[in-house]
């Protein structure tokens, strides 16, 4: 019997109050309101509290997925937490999450760690488990406190990033009963060789701390685009579907422009992409499902419709996911 993962409901949490690029100004950032708009497409972001960690803002947004999917705690058999910030080195995010939420002790709970294309991976996971029968309700989040890994000195990456999670419940369904909903491929990439033009300049084997943000804001845009634009013809295309079919592009939230430059190269108008960089920056492993959860709890996305998500990030890593909802 051929299953299909379908999304039964996605939830979002930003911390706190919404800080400004002036705000930022305030707090010490040598930067200008002008710049960030122009550049980026950013106004304001959200900053963890220090008391907050990533598993709080991760179970918030669990939250708010389990009651609109209308699935008890109880009733998850898989969590994936996607994340680059967690609270621990180890263990895992997504065992505070698991045991916060009330989940059946026992059921597999991990973290991915696939930077900004980490919900991406994560949901593509649960796909598997599930398209195989070893879950049936499963958990993915994506959760970030990029706040904590930023080098706040350093203007051309601290004004980009912000901290948030969103989740989403994924549901096995028989291809029978699922009238054409559910998952229909997955794409994951990775390429090593980039890994210099963004990362930590810490890590545990490296020098016990967790280090600080370093990019090539030039080289990651000019692969982004790039990147992106190949994942997502592998997914429409690969599935014999036009660009014209998309209902919506849900993508990871790291530039304006380079969400406009794929909008452009899939013909689609802004007003069938969904956007929130403008308010939460760039959110890694969060973007995606906080898009999701937007787009789904606005009533914009609606049941049925054609939606591609996809992301890039660090690694480099970059993928898309083609679902109708
Ligand atoms: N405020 C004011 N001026 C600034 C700021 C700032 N915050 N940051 C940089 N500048 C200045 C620079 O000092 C430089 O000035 P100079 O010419 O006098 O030396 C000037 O602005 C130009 O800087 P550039 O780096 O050339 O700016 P660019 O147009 O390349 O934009 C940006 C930079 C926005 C970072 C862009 O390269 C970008 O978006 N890159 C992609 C980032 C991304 O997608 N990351 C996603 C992955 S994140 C992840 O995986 C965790």
């Amino acid at each position: 019997m051929k299953i299909k993962s379908i999304i039964r409901g996605a939830g979002g949490f930003v911390p706190g109050e919404p800080v400004s690029n002036t705000d930022l100004i305030a707090r010490g950032v040598d930067t200008d309101d002008n710049w960030i708009r122009e550049r980026t497409g950013i106004m304001t972001r959200h900053i963890a509290p220090p008391e907050m960690m990533t598993s709080d803002m991760a179970i918030a947004a669990s939250e708010i997925a389990l009651k609109n999917a209308g699935v008890a705690a109880a009733d998850i058999d898989l969590i994936i937490l996607a994340t680059t910030t967690p609270d621990n080195t180890f263990p895992a995010t997504a065992m505070k999450v698991q045991t916060a939420l009330g989940c059946t002790p026992g059921i597999p709970a991990f973290d991915i760690q696939a930077v900004c294309s980490g919900f991406i991976y994560g949901l593509a996971t649960a796909n598997s488990y599930l398209q195989t029968g070893l879950a049936k309700r499963a958990l993915i989040i994506g959760a970030e406190t990029m706040s904590r890994v930023v080098d706040w000195t350093d203007r051309s990456t601290c004004v980009l990033f912000g901290d948030g999670a969103g989740a989403v419940v994924l549901e096995a369904a028989p291809e029978a009963e699922a009238s054409g909903r559910g998952i229909i491929s997955s794409h994951l990439h990775a390429d090593g060789r980039y890994g210099p033009k963004l990362y930590t300049d810490g890590g545990v084997a490296m020098n016990q701390r967790a280090g600080l943000l370093q990019m090539d804001g030039r080289e990651v845009y000019r692969h982004a685009v790039t990147n992106l634009a190949e994942v997502v013809d592998e997914a429409i295309l690969q599935n014999n579907f036009k660009y014209s079919d998309l209902d919506w592009l849900v993508p990871h939230q790291a530039n304006i422009r380079i969400l406009e430059s794929t909008a452009k190269k899939l013909d689609m108008p802004m007003d069938k992409v969904i956007v929130n960089i403008d308010r939460y920056g760039n959110t890694s492993a969060a973007s995606v499902p906080l898009a999701l959860a937007e787009g789904m709890n606005s009533g914009k996305i609606k049941e049925g419709e054609l939606c591609l998500l996809e992301a890039m990030g660090a690694g480099f890593t970059w993928g898309a996911v083609l679902l109708r909802l």
